[in-house]
């Protein structure tokens, strides 16, 4: 189990899950797709644990990430949330009484996690990890300032800084640990902070305006026991500015730069997790096998390991694909 490698214990091989595992790249969800919108099977405990276990099932990974997404609480806080397949946020915040009309759910408003969680904890196999997560703070901030897909996140480099966005990331914050109590009540052990756009604002200012929130968020997991993985993606200003977040157990690595490179940005030895670019689970096997082999290598002088890709699976990958690269992991991860 990770929580076991995360607690120094030995494992018999490189553990193995991939960020967005569960989706449209696979037959069974997209099967589902044709019955039920992607908030309803979110929110329908039944078909939200179904959904998640069928990646674990179909292709053996050692855990498995409870289909949800990181901006249900956004529609929590009362504002409107609909797919298109991307988001769509409305209204936009323009103004500080736009961030005063937002509330702060209660954590028991996300009750229908904890009963997904409940149902893929009872089919789950023991030696698999049952994995939560939130968006960190800025990365779901950013979607609501830009009222969904980000085109440029424009309106996040205007506002940062200023007082509305000070105002926004303090409610997004507290929302952000209710998501994650919720989690941690439905017995969740390894929790995932996304911060897909940490690297999208200046890293002095990340260190200065955003690192604080996204330290309340990891501090809140950490005193409810869970061990946390913190996702980012952005250069080498951006790894040194995240490295600092205390009580982070495992730094997840976007492709942009290598694992061994990241511990050399920081001039430390840490848990990571990555780093594959999911472009190449579209390519042919021995692009595949290179790519594996060379994240495997740049692992080795590493505190610890958790294999994944450098982002979300792409929805455009076979799955037959995603099968063969799995098992090549697990021979390759052997110890
Ligand atoms: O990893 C998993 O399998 C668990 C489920 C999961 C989803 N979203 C399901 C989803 C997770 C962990 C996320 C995280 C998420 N959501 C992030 C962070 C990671 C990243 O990709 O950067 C972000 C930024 C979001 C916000 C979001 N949700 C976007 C931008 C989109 C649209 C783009 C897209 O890929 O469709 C979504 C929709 C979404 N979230 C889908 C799924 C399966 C597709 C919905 C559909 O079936 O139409």
């Amino acid at each position: 189990m990770i929580v076991d490698l995360l607690d120094g214990k030995k494992t018999d091989h490189t553990p193995v899950w991939f960020m967005r595992q569960a989706g449209r790249y696979m037959a069974e969800y997209r099967a589902m797709k044709e019955k039920y919108t992607f908030i309803q099977m979110c929110k329908t405990p039944e078909l939200a644990a179904r959904v998640t276990l069928q990646p674990v099932k179909r292709f053996g990974l050692d855990a498995a990430i409870l289909f949800s997404d990181i901006l249900l609480p956004v529609e929590a806080m009362g504002l409107n949330l609909n797919y298109s397949p991307g988001p769509v946020i409305t209204p936009r915040i323009t103004d500080k009484s736009g961030v005063e009309r937002l509330r702060i759910p209660a954590p028991e408003e996300f009750g229908y996690l904890r009963k997904a969680s409940a149902g893929v904890l009872e089919e789950l196999p023991e030696e698999k990890d049952l994995i939560g997560f939130a968006g960190a703070p800025l990365t779901v901030t950013a979607y609501i300032l830009e009222g969904g897909a980000a085109a440029g996140f424009s309106m996040l480099q205007k506002t940062a800084g200023s007082e509305i966005f000070f105002a926004l990331m303090d409610k997004v914050t507290q929302t952000v640990i209710q998501y994650m109590t919720a989690q941690a009540d439905a017995g969740i052990r390894l929790f995932q902070f996304f911060d897909t756009w940490a690297g999208a604002i200046d890293a002095g200012q990340y260190s200065r305006d955003v690192l604080p929130y996204t330290q309340k968020a990891v501090d809140a997991a950490k005193s409810r026991g869970l061990k946390v993985i913190y996702f980012f993606k952005g250069g080498e200003g951006t790894a040194r500015a995240v490295s600092a977040l205390k009580g982070v157990d495992v730094f997840s690595v976007d492709f942009s730069h290598s694992l061994a490179e990241f511990d050399g940005f920081t001039g430390k030895r840490h848990v990571l997790q990555g780093n594959l670019d999911p472009g190449l689970l579209t390519k042919d096997r021995d692009s595949i096998m290179k790519g594996i082999d060379a994240v495997f290598k740049s692992a080795k002088g590493l505190k610890g390991h958790i294999f994944n890709l450098g982002h979300g699976v792409l929805q455009t990958t076979p799955e037959a694909n995603v099968a063969f690269a799995v098992d090549y992991i697990k021979k390759a991860g052997q110890k």
